[in-house]
């Protein structure tokens, strides 16, 4: 079954509550939140304190994808803020301190889950699998919505589906950038099961018609 995580980056933040309404209507799995730091990526957007307002008016699963450097220092505030899956870039931090964090989110009770940036390759990730409920394989360099997909992401996306079914693991795989009608089948073909769409949802003139679609690529 696949899953649409729509990013709210592209929402219309002036009527924000609106857009998360909308969501689970639409058909919609999760709500995807990105964090961004000026520091890990070029761009700043939203914080703990938006996240937090955010849990009140949805019952949608939050899917905050974390792009700040050392996460470490923030899991805990973004977990009691409600977190429900949390996901930290591998190239954020030591791989000591990285596997710390993913520990830490999961003693909260919170779905851990990694992120690997387009140069990254997909071998990183072995390491920390068993701790992760979700792994995300990004499609465009994280930072702004509205860039071209990189199809050149998806042996990494079949390497990681090998690993997830080899050992049989309770782990999803989600794509992120880029992802509309025509890349999501792309995508779910190499074994994704959580697409990320930003501007392809919000652009969308019949939104529930969007996501109909985007899950019937397999
Ligand atoms: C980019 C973000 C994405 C972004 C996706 O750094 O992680 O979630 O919002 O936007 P689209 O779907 O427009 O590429
Ligand atoms: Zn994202």
């Amino acid at each position: 079954m696949i899953k649409v995580s729509p990013s709210i980056l592209s929402a219309d933040f002036v009527n924000l509550e609106r857009d998360i309404r909308a969501l689970a209507p639409a058909g919609a799995d999760y709500v995807h939140i990105d964090v961004m730091d000026g520091e890990f990526v070029p761009n700043i957007t939203i914080g703990i304190p938006v996240i937090a307002a955010i849990r009140k008016i949805t019952w949608l699963p939050l899917d905050v994808h974390l792009m700040i450097d050392r996460p470490i220092r923030y899991v805990d505030d973004f977990c009691k803020a409600g977190a429900d899956i949390l996901t930290i870039h591998l190239e954020a931090d030591t791989p000591e301190n990285t596997r710390r964090a993913l520990e830490k989110i999961r003693a909260n009770g919170v779905k851990a889950a990694l992120s690997i940036k387009p140069k990254t390759p997909a071998e990183a990730v072995v390491p920390y699998l068993p701790l992760c409920s979700l792994i995300l394989v990004m499609t465009v360099e994280p930072g702004f919505g509205g860039q071209s997909f990189m199809e050149d992401m998806m042996p990494k996306v079949r390497a990681i589906r090998g690993w997830i079914e080899k050992d049989s693991l309770d782990c999803e795989l989600e794509v992120d950038g880029g992802v509309n009608e025509t890349t999501a089948r792309i995508c779910t073909a190499a074994g994704a099961d959580v697409l990320v769409a930003g501007s392809a949802y919000f652009k969308a003139p019949d939104k529930a018609a969007f996501v109909r679609a985007v899950k019937k690529t397999m």
